[in-house]
């Protein structure tokens, strides 16, 4: 998103104007070598969301049903962003195509964002599946006839 970001401020979206390669297919030139870079990072990390995924799967039986899914709405908005990067192309930067390119990376940052959360044990969750509890909360939030199952827990218990 950053990479995106200055290529969209530095006016350096049109330099590679072929897709999904640019002119020189893989091979990098100075010309457009932020655009290329900005594709090049868009691949990767849609490989490694991808890959994510498809552990989250493998260990379906431990993992919350919401890491499941935000993982899996991940991998679906990475192919849907590059495909929007192709056609921003195409139609040559049109400004609402733009702005929907950064809106759904905005969805695919917080999609991403869940299972690192998740990961690193910043969010925990109950083993009922829509249970959800963060160290640093005090406050508890209760759907209605729900009991508080200790500081920090949100849903049911
Ligand atoms: C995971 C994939 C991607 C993410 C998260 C992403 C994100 C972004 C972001 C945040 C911007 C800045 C938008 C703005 O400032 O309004 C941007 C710009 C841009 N992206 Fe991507 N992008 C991705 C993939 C691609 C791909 C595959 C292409 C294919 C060519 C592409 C082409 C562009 C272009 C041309 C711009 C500049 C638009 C302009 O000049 O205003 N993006 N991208």
């Amino acid at each position: 998103m950053f990479i995106g970001g200055y290529v969209s401020a530095s006016g350096v979206g049109l330099t590679c104007p072929k897709w999904p390669l640019c002119p020189k297919g893989l091979i990098p030139m100075k010309e457009f070598v932020i655009e290329y870079f900005h594709r090049t990072v868009a691949i990767t990390t849609s490989l490694l969301i991808f890959l994510t995924m498809i552990s989250i799967i493998r260990a379906r039986r431990t993992t919350p049903n919401s890491i499941q899914v935000s993982s899996i709405i991940a991998a679906c908005l990475a192919v849907v962003q590059i495909s929007l990067g192709g056609i921003v192309i195409v139609e040559k930067l049109h400004a609402l195509l733009v702005t929907i390119h950064l809106g759904v990376g905005l969805a695919l940052f917080s999609m991403t964002l869940m299972p690192v959360l998740y990961a690193y044990g910043v969010i925990k969750f109950n083993t009922t599946k829509d249970s959800i509890s963060s160290p640093g909360r005090t406050d508890n939030i209760l759907k209605n006839g729900e009991e508080s199952s200790g500081p920090g827990t949100i849903g049911k218990s």
